[in-house]
């Protein structure tokens, strides 16, 4: 597609983790396709319905009554599948014969991937919109979804933290992120925590343990340890005995799990998902097809695809210094 192709129909899909502000995203894209006479297309399950030629055309009221809604309405899914080239080529030849002229994919990284190939491959006009609680997308500081799954687990931690300090007690709380440690470290930040453990790095335990005693010589009865979920969700448990074998330090674990999944969004992602939605449409209408929605420098800014084919934390992974620094 060039600049002088008009555009008449888009399809729509949500693909890998569910984030909260994915229906946001929906609300805005359908409703600013409509607004400009274009038809749009609700894929169901992501990649996978797309294959299976699972869709919808929706309407403005398809969108009611969902901005607030966690989840997506769409569902999602995580679709190996996709990786397949001779998937992409069905992918494509299913929205040829429905006449959709360009596809918006709502996900993470592994959904960029497949976006970016079925367009470089295929020719199919994409627009990438990152979602993931994760906030680990290259090229993007912001990942729709973040801001509330953050929002949920400060919320757990400071409930955490009163009995903790009611009863002297040290925490291990387990957020997610299997290669990112973007919410371990705003958690951490946001409420004080003594210490982060990344995903990527090789626990140190005579630095805890220093740590934990260094804060009960301050008369600090408790402590609060993020843990970034990292390869083995649940790893707080062994973390724990493993500080109990080495130090002799007892402690709790808090795997906070799903929950930051689900959820109300806030008003962050309620507003950049909306922002994204619309810039999207208009990025397809001025004839671009192989665009991203990101934010950069407090921005909703569109850019190159390509721009996010990496998984990557460094949004967060910038304030690493900072968390080390308060949690003395
Ligand atoms: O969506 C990202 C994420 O929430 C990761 O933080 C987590 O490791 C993973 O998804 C869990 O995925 P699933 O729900 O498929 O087990």
């Amino acid at each position: 597609m060039n600049a002088k192709t008009k555009i008449t129909s888009v399809a729509i899909l949500t693909s890998g983790g569910d984030s909260p502000g994915m229906n946001c995203v929906i609300r805005s894209v359908v409703r600013t396709a409509i607004g400009n006479g274009i038809k749009v297309y609700g894929i169901n399950k992501g990649y996978e319905g797309l294959l299976n030629n699972d869709m919808i055309e929706m309407n403005a009221s398809s969108v009611g009554n969902i901005i607030q809604r966690g989840g997506t309405i769409l569902q999602s899914s995580r679709c190996p599948e996709f990786r397949e080239k001779h998937n992409r080529e069905k992918a494509a030849q299913i929205l040829e014969d429905r006449g959709i002229k360009a596809l918006i994919v709502i996900g993470g990284d592994g959904s960029f991937k497949g976006a970016i190939a079925l367009n470089q491959e295929m020719g199919v006009p994409v627009i990438g919109i990152p979602g993931t609680i994760d906030n680990d997308i290259s090229g993007t500081q912001y990942t729709i979804g973040f801001d509330t799954a953050v929002q949920t687990a400060i919320e757990a931690v400071d409930k955490i933290r009163d009995t903790a300090a009611s009863s002297n007690r040290t925490f291990f709380i387990e957020v997610m992120g299997a290669k990112s440690s973007s919410i371990a470290l705003k958690v951490g930040i946001c409420t004080g925590a003594e210490n982060v453990l990344l995903s990527d790095q090789k626990v140190d335990y005579h630095k805890i343990a220093d740590a934990i005693r260094r804060g009960i010589r301050r008369g600090k009865g408790s402590s609060i340890i993020i843990v970034a979920e990292g390869d083995k969700p649940g790893r707080s448990y062994d973390i724990a005995h493993i500080l109990k074998d080495l130090h002799d330090i007892s402690s709790k674990v808090c795997v906070l799990g799903h929950i930051q999944r689900g959820g109300s969004p806030t008003s962050n992602d309620r507003f950049l998902g909306s922002m994204m939605g619309q810039m999207a449409i208009e990025t397809l209408m001025e004839g671009n097809t192989q665009n991203a929605i990101v934010v950069r420098d407090d921005r909703v800014q569109s850019v190159p695809l390509s721009d996010c084919s990496e998984k990557s934390d460094h949004a967060m992974k910038a304030f690493k210094g900072i968390a080390e620094e308060l949690s003395i």
